[in-house]
């Protein structure tokens, strides 16, 4: 198991373009990290540097207590081999087979040549491909692909696993499938993961903790449950506003005159059912829900309400103020259905 430290990291490119800004942040051994950011904002340059694909401008890369970011040759080559890498369009070689795809890394990572055809049936079995072992990547769908890249990247027994967008040319249900193979590799191999996409639902799913990328710098860093449940940053608050995709829809909106409108919002044990009954009962107010969604985050539930609260002014302030006490968050709603 691996432990990563970025420290002051850098890429500039020729062109002046400052691709990674100063990034520090650590991964603990067998941690699944995450980083998610727009398109542009630095996220496939910073990963590249992780294993010397890019070198950095400035800064230090420390790998289980060593510097890597000078390395060169053979010293280097041993570093690598520490590393696998996954990418979004798989990156086979076409004209060789599954079986030989694998066995070209086992070559470039020196692993004795009368072994080579156990590993490879090892690693085939592994992402459950054993079977097209003498067939070419092109008679393969995407997640089979992804299959044979996550053997691949597996080939030389390394200890961190880096993920480009692995999922992103993916559907939902071969997304799952190659999710479930990552969390069985990091558990069964203690696998140090940093996956990098602009996939909410994938962060949601797979990380333990997540980084916002936005312009070449890290904006924001918590837990997968804290990104969801309180995004600081402004990007970051858009995303995950994205994800939950709570909009009053149009049509009811010219309907939503009189009383208040508000978002409730609710986690961690709780849900939401009997406090509005009860507060509809004590203070005599009609309380209409509009639209909610409730969201998983792992083991943590997430509860979003829209509600239309009607009554005399009076109680309807009453039971504001009392919600206001017992829910996680509030918010005024009347603002954004009148723009
Ligand atoms: N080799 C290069 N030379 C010059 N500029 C580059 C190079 N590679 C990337 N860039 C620039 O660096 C910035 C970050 O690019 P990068 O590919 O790291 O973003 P990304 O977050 O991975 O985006 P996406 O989600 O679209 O993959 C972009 O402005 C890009 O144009
Ligand atoms: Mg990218």
């Amino acid at each position: 198991m691996s432990h990563i430290e970025v420290k002051g990291l850098s890429v500039v490119f020729q062109n002046k373009i400052t691709a990674v800004d100063n990034v520090s942040f650590q991964v603990e051994a067998g941690e699944i990290y995450g980083i998610v950011g727009l398109s542009g904002a630095g996220k496939s340059t910073l990963i590249r540097t992780l294993n010397l694909l890019q070198r950095p401008t400035t800064g230090e890369i420390w790998i289980d207590g060593q510097e890597i970011s000078h390395l060169k040759g053979q010293e280097l080559r041993q570093v690598r081999q520490k590393i696998g890498m996954i990418f979004q369009h798989f990156n086979l070689i076409e004209n060789r087979t599954i079986a030989e795809n694998i066995e070209f890394s086992l070559k470039a990572g020196d692993y004795p040549k009368e072994k080579r055809a156990d590993r490879v049936a090892e690693l085939l079995s592994l992402v459950d491909l054993l079977d097209k072992k003498d067939v070419y990547p092109n008679q393969l769908s995407g997640g089979q692909k992804q299959r044979v890249g996550i053997a691949r990247a597996l080939a030389n027994n390394p200890e961190v696993l880096l993920c480009d967008e692995a999922t992103s040319a993916l559907d939902v249900e071969t997304t799952e499938e190659i999710l479930k193979i990552l969390e069985k590799i990091n558990r069964e191999l203690g696998l140090t993961i940093i996956f990098i996409t602009h996939e909410l639902d994938v962060a949601k799913r797979l990380f333990k903790r997540v980084a916002v990328m936005e312009q070449g710098k890290i904006i924001e860093e918590a837990t997968t449950f804290e990104i969801f449940a309180q995004p600081q940053a402004a990007t970051t608050q858009k995303l995950v506003g994205r994800f939950f995709d709570l909009t009053i829809p149009q049509a009811l909106q010219s309907a939503l005159t009189g009383g208040v409108l508000l978002e409730l919002r609710y986690q961690g044990a709780h849900t939401l059912d009997p406090l509005i009954s009860q507060v509809s009962k004590d203070f005599n107010v009609l309380i209409g829900i509009i639209h909610g969604k409730i969201e998983y985050i792992q083991e943590a539930v997430i509860g979003i309400l829209f509600v239309q609260i009607t009554g005399e002014a009076q109680q309807i302030q009453q039971a504001v103020s009392y919600l206001k006490e017992n829910v996680y968050a509030i918010r005024d709603l009347r603002d954004e259905v009148e723009k």
